[in-house]
C-alpha cells in the first residue's frame, strides 16, 4: 500500500503552526478541521489563512482555483468532539505545556473513532511523555514540522518504544502526500534533529541579549553575514516562531534544569515582549516591526557608511 488512507484531518490548536499545518495539508487535498480552546485563537487562524492564501498564490504558483479548493476543505470549530469525531489523523499543536498537551489528549481520548492515529507536533518534548494520555499509545507519535511549512518542508517523524510500525508507515506517507521531506529519528531526542541544533542557537541569542552584551540587530547581522545567503538571523527566527514558544520553550527547560541562565532568558522574553503584547511576527512586532522589518532592508549587510561611525561606536562603550 502507498497511499496513507489518511483523508480527514483534524488540527488540535489554530496557533502559528497549527493553522499552516492545517492550509498545507488542505492545500494538497485533505479535509481539514481546526479545533482551539478559545474563539480567538480560531478568528486569528482564519486571518493568518488568507496570509498564507497570498503566499501560496504569490511564491508557489497556487492559482485561485487551488486556493479556493483549499479554502472549501477546511473548517474551523471550538467543538472537541465535532472536530474529533471524524478523524483518520489528528495532529496536536497545542502549547508547549505538558499539562495543556496532557488535558487536551484525555479529552480526546473520549470522542476518537478507534482508527485514528494522533501525532504530536511538539518542539522539544517527548511522545513517550504523553502516550498513556491518548489512550492509544501504539497509534500516537511525534510528527514535527517546522515554521514556514510550505518552505521550510521537513516533517520529523518520532516513535516512543510503543508506537506500532504501522502508525510509523502511515504517517511518513501522509507528510510525503502534503508534500513534506521525513526525517525520521532512531530514538527519542527532545528537540529532535531540527531543535537540537536551532534551540543552543536561540539560547545563546537569548544569553547575548539578556546579559547586555549585544542588541537584536548586532547578533543577526553577524549571524545572517557569517552565514551569507541565509535569509534572517536568531531575533528574525524567534519572531517567526512568536514569542509565546518562545517563552514557552524557555520557561520550561529552566524549570526542568534549574539553569539560572535559562531562567533569566525566559524572564527577559516575558518582560521585553509578552506582557507588552509583542507576539512576534504574526502581532506585527516582536524584535523586529513587520511587514518591513530591518533585517530585510537591502543595506543591512552592507558595510556603513563612515558617517555612522560615532553611532556604532557608542553601541561598543561598556556600561
Ligand atoms: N511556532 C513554531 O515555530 C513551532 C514550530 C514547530 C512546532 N511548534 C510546536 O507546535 C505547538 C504549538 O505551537 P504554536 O507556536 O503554534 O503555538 P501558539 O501559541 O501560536 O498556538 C497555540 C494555540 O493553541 C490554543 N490552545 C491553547 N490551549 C488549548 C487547548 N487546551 N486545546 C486546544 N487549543 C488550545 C491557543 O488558543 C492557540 O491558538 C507547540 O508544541 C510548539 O512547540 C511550534
Amino acid at each position: 500500500m502507498s497511499q496513507s488512507r489518511i483523508e480527514n484531518v483534524t488540527l488540535l490548536g489554530a496557533g502559528v503552526l497549527g493553522g499552516q499545518i492545517a492550509w498545507q495539508s488542505a492545500f494538497k487535498g485533505k479535509s481539514v478541521v481546526v479545533y482551539d480552546l478559545y474563539e480567538k485563537g480560531l478568528q486569528q487562524c482564519r486571518k493568518d489563512q488568507q496570509g498564507y492564501a497570498d503566499i501560496y498564490l504569490q511564491s508557489l504558483g497556487a492559482s485561485e482555483e487551488m486556493i479556493a479548493a483549499t479554502r472549501a476543505r477546511l473548517t474551523f470549530t471550538d467543538d472537541l468532539g465535532k472536530a474529533a469525531g471524524n478523524a483518520d489523523l489528528v495532529i496536536e499543536a497545542v502549547p508547549e505545556i505538558p499539562e495543556a498537551k496532557i488535558s487536551v489528549y484525555s479529552e480526546l481520548a473520549k470522542h476518537l473513532p478507534g482508527h485514528t492515529l494522533i501525532a504530536t507536533n511538539s518542539s522539544t518534548l517527548l511522545p513517550s511523555q504523553f502516550a498513556d494520555a491518548t489512550g492509544r499509545p501504539e497509534k500516537f507519535c511525534a510528527l514535527h514540522f517546522a515554521n514556514h511549512i510550505w518552505h521550510q518542508n521537513v516533517a520529523e517523524v518520532m516513535a516512543h518504544p510503543g508506537t506500532a510500525e504501522s502508525t510509523l508507515v502511515a504517517v511518513t506517507q501522509f507528510a510525503i502526500e502534503i508534500g513534506m521531506i521525513p526525517i525520521p529519528l532512531q530514538k527519542e531526542q527532545n528537540g529532535y534533529v531540527l531543535n537540537s541544533l536551532l534551540v543552543p542557537l536561540l539560547n545563546a541569542t537569548l544569553s547575548l541579549l539578556s546579559n547586555g552584551v549585544s542588541t537584536p540587530e548586532t547578533i543577526d547581522r553577524t549571524y545572517m553575514v557569517s552565514n551569507r545567503g541565509c535569509a534572517v538571523g536568531p531575533c528574525g527566527i524567534m519572531d517567526i516562531i512568536g514569542m509565546t514558544t518562545a517563552y514557552n520553550v524557555s520557561s520550561y527547560w529552566a524549570g526542568e534544569t534549574g539553569d539560572e541562565q535559562l531562567l533569566q532568558n525566559a524572564r527577559y522574553i516575558k518582560e521585553s515582549f509578552l506582557d507588552k503584547g509583542k507576539l512576534g511576527a504574526q502581532s506585527g512586532e516582536g524584535f523586529y516591526t513587520y511587514p518591513n522589518p530591518a533585517f530585510a532592508a537591502p543595506d543591512f549587510l552592507e558595510v556603513p557608511d563612515i558617517s555612522r561611525a560615532a553611532e556604532l561606536a557608542s553601541l561598543a562603550v561598556p556600561h
